[in-house]
């Protein structure tokens, strides 16, 4: 397993968000393409599916030792909600936890900080896994604002959790999501490490040092190594680049 050689020991995470794509017909050929193309990385891998695939997804995917997740939850365990999955329902697909507050759902949905806060807070208690992504625009990078976003972003985080535990970090800049312009390294990398310096704030060290903190936005084979040698960065978040089981195994083997 290789991890940062600056930081602590922070195992390596690859997740992949196939969005709105595929069916369940998929999954066999796509496990298979991803398992000859990793050859064997030691890599954690998560994948995160439509919710029409979650429990079939999850059945093929438990036995070669990859996690599913939803790309959304609701905060709530039932109701009247129509159209949303509660963290009981997610659960019994199968799934370990989901992702929240992507800049998509953000962005066409709707979703505040304080949504998406819930929601984290509302799987941290189930023990399930919140894959919380945070990320400016193209406009507040230019204003200079990244940094006054992403804490402010972070702030109900922080207010709704009483710990980090069970919560994975996802950078993702929306100026790179689905673009092809990816951040530099060092660009990733200062923000990463300004992300971990407000978990360090407010839970302390030995949680900081311990909370994985992916880069998203067009992270591909050509520069997924390059990220992940930078000491805050523990992985990504791969949107396009995992619709594809060969590309995504191709990435586990790149960083395994
Ligand atoms: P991308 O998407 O890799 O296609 O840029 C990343 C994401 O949206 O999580």
């Amino acid at each position: 397993m290789k991890t940062s050689p600056l930081g602590p020991a922070r195992p390596r995470l690859m997740a992949g968000n196939w969005k709105m794509n595929h069916l369940a017909a998929d999954i066999p050929s796509y496990l298979d393409e991803m398992e000859a193309a990793s050859q064997g990385a030691g890599v954690e891998a998560w994948l995160a599916v439509p919710y029409t695939l979650l429990t079939s997804a999850a059945a093929h995917c438990h036995p070669r030792g990859l996690s599913i997740l939803g790309q959304n939850v609701h905060a709530r365990e039932s109701g009247a909600y129509t159209g949303e999955i509660s963290i009981p329902m997610l659960r019994e697909t199968g799934a370990r936890g989901a992702i929240v507050g992507h800049s998509e759902r953000r962005q066409y949905y709707g979703e505040s900080s304080e949504a998406v806060a819930a929601k984290a807070a509302a799987l941290q208690r189930a023990r399930m896994f919140a894959v919380v992504c945070i990320g400016e625009t193209q406009d507040e990078r230019d204003q200079d604002h990244t940094k006054e976003v992403l804490t402010q972003q972070l702030q109900p985080v922080f207010a709704a959790l009483p710990s980090i535990d069970h919560v994975v970090l996802a950078y993702e800049p929306v100026w790179a999501i689905g673009t092809g312009r990816t951040a530099t390294t060092s660009q990733a990398q200062e923000v990463h490490h300004f992300i971990r310096g407000l978990v360090r704030d407010r839970y302390g060290s030995p949680p900081a040092d311990a909370l994985r903190i992916l880069y998203g936005g067009s992270v591909k084979g050509d520069n997924v190594e390059d990220l992940v040698a930078c000491p805050d960065i523990d992985g990504g978040l791969v949107g396009g680049a995992s619709l594809r089981g060969r590309e995504f195994g191709e990435l586990l083997r790149l960083i395994g």
